[in-house]
């Protein structure tokens, strides 16, 4: 009986119990649910007005079959590749989603690059640093190189503001702070309509309305942690006031044209890119005023609801803008199969926005690395058994390795 049922150790910890029986981002997310209290939980899922195209985004990537090649040796599949000029152990990033933390030290240990949002709620000098600290921890001590060596690789969002003069102190301090590529949202001019968030009246800081104060009762071990810990606002621009995050859109200007992305052009002397749901057109555009990467999104659908998948534009814009040009996307990446098709489609990476968001909610930090490991694994995987035994030969592979379902 015994060589029959192996018994499980028990795990006494209640976070590790509760990830560890996860196993993919539906679990994550099913985990975070629970936990959550419902306003922070649908302004994460949530996005705009029917939220067709959140759907849809999810839909798109699962439209695609895989053609395996078979008896092919892949016992040493190496996931490795570059992005925009830097080694990753996977082609994967982490996206910005706002207000969260915890995610830029998960990222920095699984040697992934994280994007810090305009919107974050750690200011970016606080994110330099804590990511430079754990590099610097990574080396062994006799012979191995001075800190300022060891890899580190860091993102910074923007979003262009009304005032000029936020945007152009953010882009000066993200440099001076060592991040290394700009990526400039372009999908919002104006707030995506969140009727979630409407519906819930929510706000950062929370407000304790009467349906928050019975939020509080029914998850006090969250609030306990939100409330204790550090504040939990705008931590990029000090000195703003508390704003709802409807209210967000006072910030964000209707008026950006391509002449912004050639200012900034000129001003950001590291890797420049776009990030929106780019079209053939405006992708040609883009890369005729010297930006490096193309980001295609549409935000998860929190923006313009029923914007085209951007999985469906990975094709067309690279037939478009040739192979230098970087292509990235996201927007319904939640298993590691997205990400292969997304590179056999032509993408240099794919980039995790609400997947690492829904570990982060079901268990903290440890629950953002839970997500990694799963897709890491994930992306392994699917190209072993697709028959693959390294990136470069599954972009090579490219289109005949998917058809359509
Ligand atoms: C976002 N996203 C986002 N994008 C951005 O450029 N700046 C930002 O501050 C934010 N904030 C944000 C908050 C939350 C809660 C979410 C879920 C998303 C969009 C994000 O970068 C990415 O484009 C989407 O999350 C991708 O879609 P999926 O994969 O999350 O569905």
């Amino acid at each position: 009986m015994r060589k029959l049922v192996r018994m499980r150790s028990i795990e006494l910890d209640g976070t590790a119990r509760r990830l560890a029986a996860c196993h993919d981002v539906a679990d994550l997310r099913r985990v975070a649910k629970r936990r959550i209290p419902r306003p922070v939980f649908d302004y994460v899922d949530g996005a705009a007005d029917e939220e067709l195209a959140v759907r849809a985004n999810v839909d798109a990537f699962r439209a695609w079959r895989f053609q395996p090649r078979v008896l092919t040796d892949v016992s040493s599949a190496d996931t490795s590749s570059t992005i925009l000029g830097a080694p990753v152990p996977v082609p994967l990033l982490l996206w910005p989603v706002g207000y969260t933390r915890g995610a830029a030290r998960s990222a920095a240990r699984h040697k992934l690059p994280y994007t810090l949002s305009t919107m974050a709620a750690t200011g970016l000098e606080e994110v330099a640093g804590t990511v430079a600290r754990l590099s610097g921890s990574t080396g062994g001590t006799e012979g191995s190189p001075p800190r300022e060596q060891q890899p580190r690789d860091l993102w910074f969002q923007l979003y262009i503001t009304k005032d000029r003069a936020l945007a152009h102190d953010l882009v000066d301090r993200a440099a001076g702070n060592g991040y290394r590529v700009l990526v400039v949202t372009v999908d919002t001019v104006v707030t995506g309509n969140r009727i979630r968030d409407k519906r819930n009246g929510l706000s950062i800081p929370p407000e304790l309305s009467l349906q928050t104060v019975l939020q509080v009762a029914s998850r006090p071990g969250y609030w306990y942690r939100l409330l204790s810990g550090p504040a939990l606002d705008f931590a990029n621009f000090t000195g703003m006031p508390p704003t709802t995050i409807m209210g967000t859109g006072e910030l964000f200007d209707p008026t950006i044209t391509w002449d912004d992305i050639a200012d900034l052009r000129s001003r950001w002397n590291g890797k420049l890119v776009i990030k929106g749901p780019v079209g053939v057109a405006d992708a040609r555009r883009a890369v005729d005023l010297g930006v490096d990467g193309i980001q295609l999104s549409n935000h998860g659908g929190r923006q313009l609801d029923r914007a085209v998948a951007p999985v469906d534009l990975i094709a067309p814009v690279r037939d478009a803008v040739g192979p230098s040009v970087s292509l990235l996307v996201d927007s319904g990446v939640r298993h590691g199969a997205d990400v292969v098709t997304a590179l056999a489609l032509g993408a240099d990476a794919a980039a995790l926005g609400r997947a690492y968001v829904y570990g982060l909610m079901a268990g903290g930090e440890p629950g953002v690395d839970r997500a990694l490991d799963l897709i890491c694994e994930q992306i392994r995987r699917t190209m072993q058994l697709l028959g693959v035994a390294s990136v470069s030969e599954l972009r090579k592979g490219g289109r005949e390795l998917l058809a359509k379902a």
